[in-house]
């Protein structure tokens, strides 16, 4: 699997806010599937300058924390803040993970399957909040968190303790169904997981490593 490398950060989220907004264009009608997080934040500013038709889009957010949805660093706010509020998105388009997580999976599949998936790649291989060892066939459920993301996402709320400890997060099984999957990511510190993923072991070990067995994904990386 090709991983393309970009010049900078400006790059990678030009190069991926491109890719949504063709596929806006062509299909306005599209089921997009979102992530949250540092590394698309430049992604979500692009397409807000894109001044793009969003009123026939509907979105699914990858993942979300099991918390008070109206507390600022909640991926509810995060989606708002960052591009809800900017665009003409119909908010009864926009969809989170929920439970009875089988009702979230219904909605999918009632929309006819997602066109276009962005994901991002956590420091221990993740995608969405499946952990090493989640089942390549998962499916939307609650997991716990890795310490290790909790580690690392605590730069958002302070502490480790403040961090939330479980999320509702989409399954590999679910991700792997889309149409067409982008994967992005950017800094030092992801090179190494990101060349597991994309050139060893297939394993649920490492979970974005089941990428490798779908046919339309593309792979953007900057330093
Ligand atoms: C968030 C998500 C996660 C992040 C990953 C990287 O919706 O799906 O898998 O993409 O944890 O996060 P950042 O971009 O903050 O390094």
């Amino acid at each position: 699997m090709e991983i393309k490398v970009l010049k900078s950060y400006k790059e990678l989220s030009s190069t991926v806010a491109n890719i949504v907004k063709r596929q806006i264009k062509k299909h306005p009608l599209s089921k997009l599937v979102l992530p949250t997080g540092s590394t698309p934040l430049g992604m979500y500013k692009e397409l807000v300058s894109r001044e793009l038709d969003w009123s026939h889009a509907i979105t699914f957010n990858l993942d979300v924390y099991l918390m008070n949805v109206d507390h600022p660093e909640s991926y509810q706010s995060y989606m708002k803040k960052n591009l809800f509020e900017k665009t003409n998105i119909y908010p009864d388009h926009c969809h989170f993970p929920f439970r009875p997580t089988s009702a979230f999976e219904d909605k999918i599949a009632g929309s006819m399957g997602i066109d276009l998936c962005i994901l991002g790649i956590g420091s221990n291989g993740h995608i969405a909040f499946n952990e090493p060892g989640s089942s390549f066939l998962s499916r939307t459920r609650v997991v716990n968190l890795d310490e290790q993301t909790i580690e690392d996402n605590s730069r958002f709320f302070g502490s480790v303790e403040d961090t939330p400890k479980q999320a509702i997060t989409m399954g590999l099984g679910t991700i792997m169904e889309s149409k067409k999957i982008v994967l992005m990511a950017n800094g030092d510190h992801k090179l190494n997981i990101l060349n597991v993923a994309m050139n060893g072991e297939v394993t649920e070990d490492v979970p974005a490593s089941v990428l490798q067995n779908h046919d339309n994904v593309k792979v953007f990386y900057c330093d």
